[in-house]
């Protein structure tokens, strides 16, 4: 019994190590600025600013800030899938490249998406406790874009 453990605990060690030689491309632009960055499409408190990029811009952004663990497999792939999908939805950093039907959909859309606590996603927010959104940083997001509709 001990010996088809240790074979078996072998054979996960290996298949760990090995999928660590797949390391899809990284989410960064080198600190690049945008001119048709949301941020730059409003006029909007420092604070609202500071929130959408906290909680928001590691996924969906062309630069994310990444953490140790986001670097090892098999997070190394979930993280890239997310922000993939993320971005083909809503790439924050592209704002002012959309249409304005685009636009005014994703603002009622990311209105939504933060007021029902869908997004930042929980799966996220449990290892990054500075972008959870509190009850109070919800209303000020909410009410912030229900000003601009
Ligand atoms: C951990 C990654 C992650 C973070 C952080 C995140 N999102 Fe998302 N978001 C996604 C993914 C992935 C999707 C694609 C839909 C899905 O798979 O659920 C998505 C979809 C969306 C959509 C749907 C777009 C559409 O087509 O209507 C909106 C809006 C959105 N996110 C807003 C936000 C806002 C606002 C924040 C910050 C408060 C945020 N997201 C933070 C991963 C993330």
């Amino acid at each position: 019994m001990k010996k088809v453990l240790k074979i078996i605990l072998t054979i996960v060690l290996f298949i760990f190590i090995g999928i660590q030689f797949y390391q899809p491309a990284l989410n960064v632009d080198n600190g690049q600025v945008y001119t048709t960055d949301f941020t730059q499409a409003y006029k909007m408190p420092v604070q609202v600013k500071a929130m959408f990029q906290t909680s928001c811009y590691d996924c969906h952004s062309n630069n994310t800030n990444y953490v140790w663990y986001d670097y090892v497999q098999p997070a190394r792939t979930l993280v890239e899938n997310h922000i993939k999908n993320a971005k083909e939805d809503l790439n924050f950093n592209e704002w002012g490249i959309y249409s304005n039907r685009k636009q005014e959909r994703l603002l009622n859309s990311i209105k939504e998406q933060i007021e029902t606590k869908q997004m930042p996603l929980s799966s996220y927010t449990i290892m990054h406790k500075k972008a959870k959104l509190n009850d109070e940083q919800i209303k000020v997001l909410t009410n912030w874009l229900k000003e601009q509709e």
